[in-house]
């Protein structure tokens, strides 16, 4: 057996070139950052970008309805609902109005059996489709649920073994407040970390992004431009005229 780290393209320009490469099969990737600074769009375009050679995604929505990420994501021209009808995208809406909600009403703040029941059809849908690619945006509405730090480490870390035993690729995004040094439980937990910063320079914001740790890997050490425009993401690999 290899113990080679197998590397999936992220098909995102720029991205995979500072990654080292791409993300490694069976590795859960946090993307951090915040609010606006381009989340749930590169996680989403990593997924759409498989679906576009035919491998199979999954959408994992925690926050917004799937009405909703339909049209913001159509806004890149990316048609999830025809990437459905080919049965090459499945999304799993658990967003605030049902199973969330439902987790919180019951007052299961150890997980419970809603939790179980979230967990164990994402589980059933990666074995039925055979998805690599997966999003979870964003992780901390998973995080939330638990009473406690241990609680949470020991569910993240049960989570995270379950997707890695599955060969998937797993972007979790990261809610982050504004500290740029403090760092989060999940992001110690997950095997590599990405950060957007959309920082204030002068009167307007500027995106960039970083590559905080890859285990095992040779990734850029530097910060580097981020854009999103109308095809979505793209990272600038010269960071010559940039001075963050
Ligand atoms: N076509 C476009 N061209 C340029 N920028 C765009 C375009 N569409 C969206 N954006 C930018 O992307 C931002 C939203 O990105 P996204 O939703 O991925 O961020 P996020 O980090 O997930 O935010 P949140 O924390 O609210 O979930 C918008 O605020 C907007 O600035
Ligand atoms: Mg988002």
């Amino acid at each position: 057996m290899s113990n080679r780290i197998e590397l999936i393209q992220s098909g995102i320009e720029g991205l995979d070139a500072i990654l080292g490469g791409g993300f490694p099969l069976g590795w859960v990737i946090v993307i951090a950052g915040g609010p606006g600074s381009g989340k749930t769009t590169l996680a989403t375009q990593f997924v759409v970008q498989g679906c576009l050679k035919g491998e199979p995604g999954i959408l994992v929505t925690m926050n917004e309805p799937r009405s909703h990420v339909l049209t913001t994501m159509s806004n890149f021209g990316w048609d999830l609902e025809f990437f459905e009808r080919e049965e090459l995208l499945t999304i799993l809406d658990y967003s605030a109005t049902n199973v969330l909600y439902s987790i919180h009403k019951q007052g299961m703040k150890d997980g419970g059996p809603s939790l179980n029941f979230m967990i164990d059809q994402l589980q059933d849908t990666i074995d039925s489709t055979g998805a690599i690619r997966l999003m979870i945006d964003p992780l901390n509405a998973f995080s939330f649920l638990f009473k406690d730090n241990f609680s949470m480490r020991r569910e993240l870390h049960k989570f995270f073994g379950m997707l890695a035993g599955r060969k998937t690729v797993s972007l979790a995004t990261l809610e982050l407040g504004s500290s740029e040094e403090a760092f989060t439980v999940e992001e110690f937990l997950a095997y590599g970390v990405v950060r957007i910063y959309h920082k204030k320079i002068g009167r307007n914001r500027e995106r960039s992004i970083e590559v905080i740790k890859m285990r095992g890997l040779n990734q850029e050490q530097s910060t580097f431009p981020f854009e999103i425009g109308p095809q979505g993401c793209r990272v600038y690999e010269s960071s010559d005229t940039f001075d963050y």
